[in-house]
Order: structure tokens, then C-alpha cells, then sequence
């Protein structure tokens, strides 16, 4: 009810206008009086995942909180863990204003936000200041200026810098807002970059006597033998998750919908089936080897379960989240 009124009030303003207003307010509000607004109780329901507990199986998808600014409050609603970022070695502004759009009539949202971020030292800042007990996953891509064959580099440093911090660390090769990036999504690209994450991950372990499992994030947009070749290499190179799926290029389900001729990557409600179709394939390959981390338009407990029963060990939300607020986060905690 409350975040029904507080929903009319923030979609008065421009997504990303909403969207800083919103996080101002959570940073303010948190530990304070004002925070019973969407602290909430939701049961425990441990499960293992990645060789991880997490405390319950729903998580805050990355782009949200990109800069790990609400941990703890996001905390408070009740996930049971969240994945900051996408995060670069060095901070950037993003692409040019405007880049976020609702597609109110089917609870869509457009984006091409580009990566905009603080850098990871400022992530890494704000981790340390949260006492959230749940699992936080770092997300980490590469900065817009760094060309895409020198990519690697990105993510290594990156994972350099959040390894000690991360729960697990996300590797983001699937956004459609950073030219040439979802090239590395494909053969020898990939092969080569999963590779080294793996080599620098043995050798993070040994030096920080911890071990942090990578997550591999990937796009809805592939075709079924590109689906395959993908879980080939998850499995030669040993990635101990996936994460499908991000958001989809495809406007077919929106058309003349508004702002369906926008570019960018699309989510919500009309990614659903889409990315749960995605998530059945991968576990049709991977076979319980390799656990998957589902997202794509859930947008209740149904939507929850049908990603699930695809094939996923843990569900992600954002779009949903915008639309329907911290009991969605209470809903699907307490039915799955
Ligand atoms: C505004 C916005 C920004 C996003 N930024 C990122 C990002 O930085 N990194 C990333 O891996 N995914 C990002 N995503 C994708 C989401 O994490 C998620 O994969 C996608 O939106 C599908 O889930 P949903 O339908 O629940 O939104 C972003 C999504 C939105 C809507």
C-alpha cells in the first residue's frame, strides 16, 4: 500500500530522476526511525549455492545499486543477497541523458545507461561500511574507453580489487550498452577470458586463502547453438555459475508500445518467458553441473517458481522491484 503511493509520487518524475531519489532516500532513511517504510521480516530459507549459503533464494539484480550505496537497506526489505555493480576500474559517466524509459503498459523498462559508475575503489569503500549478512555479488565489466580486446585487463583488475570483498563476483560480458562487449559472449573471445578469470582465481585464493566463486552474466539473445557453445566453455573451464539473463534487444513483444523504438537493453515483464526459456536451455546443457542464477521479468511468486522449475537455484529481481516494490521482496521470499 505504501510503496503504492510512493510508486505515483517517484513515476512523476523522469526513471532516473525516480531512480536517484529514490536511492538518496534509502542512504538517508536507513537506521533511522523511517526505515520501518520497507524494513521487513521475511522467513529464513537457507540454501547452498556456489558452495555459499545464501539466506534466502532471492537477490537484487545488478544495475540497481550500482555503486553499493543501499546495501544495508536493501538488506532490510529482506534480500537475500544483492549484486552491486556493474563496476569499472575507473569511474565513468555512462552514455548521454536520456537512457532509462518505463514501457508502462507491459511493467517494461528500457535502458542504455553505459556502465555509469563510480570505479571500483569507491564499491569497494562502500562494501566495507555495510553490515549486510547476506551475499553480496560483485559485478565487474570493462570501462567504455578500453577496447574491447584489451577487455580482459578490465576484469582482471577489477577482480583483483573486489576478490577479498566479493561473495561472488559476476562477470558481466552481456550488456547491450557498451559497443562490442557482447562479442565476448562468443568462441575463442570467451574461452580466452574465462581462462584467465579462472588462472587469477587460483591465484587469488591461494593469496587470500579464500575461495570466491565467478559467475558468468549472459544475454537472452542467443541462438541455440550459441547457447551450447557458451555451457561448453562453463563447463571445460570450470565457472562455478551463470546468470541469465540480462536484458534483450528484442522489441517484437512491445511493439507500438511506448518508447519501444528506444535503444537499449529491454527487461521486465516482457523479458520473462524469453530469459526462462534462456535458463531452461543452459540447464539442459549444463545438468545440475553448473548452477544458474535466473532473472528476466519476474514479477511475482509464479513468475519466481517458473524460473525454478527452468532450472535456477537462485532468482534475481530489478524491473519487477520497480514496479511492485519491498513486498515483492517478502512475497516471493516467503513462497519459494
Ligand atoms: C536500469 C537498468 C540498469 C541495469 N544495469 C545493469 C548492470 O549494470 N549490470 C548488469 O549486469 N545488469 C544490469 N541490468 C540488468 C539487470 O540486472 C537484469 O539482468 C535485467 O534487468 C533483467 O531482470 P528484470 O527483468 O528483473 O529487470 C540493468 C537493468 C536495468 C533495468
Amino acid at each position: 500500500m505504501f510503496y503504492r503511493i510512493m510508486r505515483s509520487f517517484l513515476f512523476m518524475f523522469n526513471p532516473e530522476k525516480a531512480h536517484n531519489l529514490s536511492l538518496k532516500q534509502l542512504k538517508l532513511t536507513h537506521g533511522t526511525i523511517l526505515d520501518l517504510f520497507y524494513r521487513q521480516k521475511v522467513q529464513q530459507r537457507p540454501v547452498e549455492v556456489m558452495g555459499l549459503t545464501f539466506p534466502n533464494s532471492l537477490g537484487l539484480a545488478a544495475g540497481l545499486d550500482k555503486d553499493g550505496e543501499c546495501i544495508d537497506a536493501f538488506g532490510a526489505m529482506g534480500f537475500g543477497h544483492i549484486e552491486v555493480g556493474t563496476v569499472t576500474p575507473v569511474a565513468q559517466p555512462g552514455n548521454a541523458l536520456p537512457r532509462l524509459f518505463r514501457v508502462l503498459e507491459s511493467e517494461g523498462i528500457i535502458n542504455r545507461m553505459g556502465f555509469n559508475n563510480r570505479g571500483v575503489d569507491n564499491l569497494i569503500a562502500n562494501i566495507k561500511e555495510s553490515d549486510f549478512e547476506g551475499v553480496i555479488g560483485i559485478n565487474i565489466g570493462k570501462n567504455f574507453s578500453t577496447p574491447v580486446e584489451e577487455g580482459k585487463n578490465d576484469y582482471l583488475l577489477c577482480m583483483d580489487k573486489v576478490y577479498p570483498y566479493a561473495g561472488y563476483i559476476a562477470v558481466n560480458i552481456s550488456s547491450p550498452n557498451t559497443p562490442g562487449l557482447r562479442s565476448l559472449q562468443y568462441g575463442e573471445a570467451l574461452d580466452d577470458l574465462l581462462d584467465a578469470l579462472k588462472t587469477r582465481q587460483t591465484e587469488l585464493q591461494e593469496k587470500y586463502n579464500k575461495y570466491v566463486p565467478i559467475a558468468l552474466k549472459v544475454a537472452p539473445d542467443l541462438s541455440d547453438e550459441e547457447i551450447a557453445a557458451i555451457a561448453l566453455s562453463l563447463l571445460k573451464y570450470n565457472i562455478d555459475g551463470l546468470i541469465a539473463t540480462n536484458t534483450t534487444l528484442d522489441r517484437e513483444i512491445i511493439k507500438g508500445m511506448s518508447h519501444a523504438g528506444e535503444a537499449g537493453g529491454l527487461s521486465g515483464r516482457p523479458l520473462q518467458s524469453k530469459s526462462t526459456l534462456v535458463i531452461a536451455k543452459f540447464a539442459a546443457h549444463l545438468k545440475g553441473q553448473i548452477p544458474i542464477i535466473g532473472v528476466g521479468g519476474i514479477d511475482g511468486v509464479i513468475a519466481a517458481k517458473e524460473k525454478i522449475d527452468a532450472g535456477a537455484s537462485l532468482v534475481q529481481i530489478y524491473s519487477g522491484f520497480i514496479y511492485h516494490g519491498p513486498q515483492l521482496v517478502k512475497q516471493i521470499v516467503n513462497n519459494i
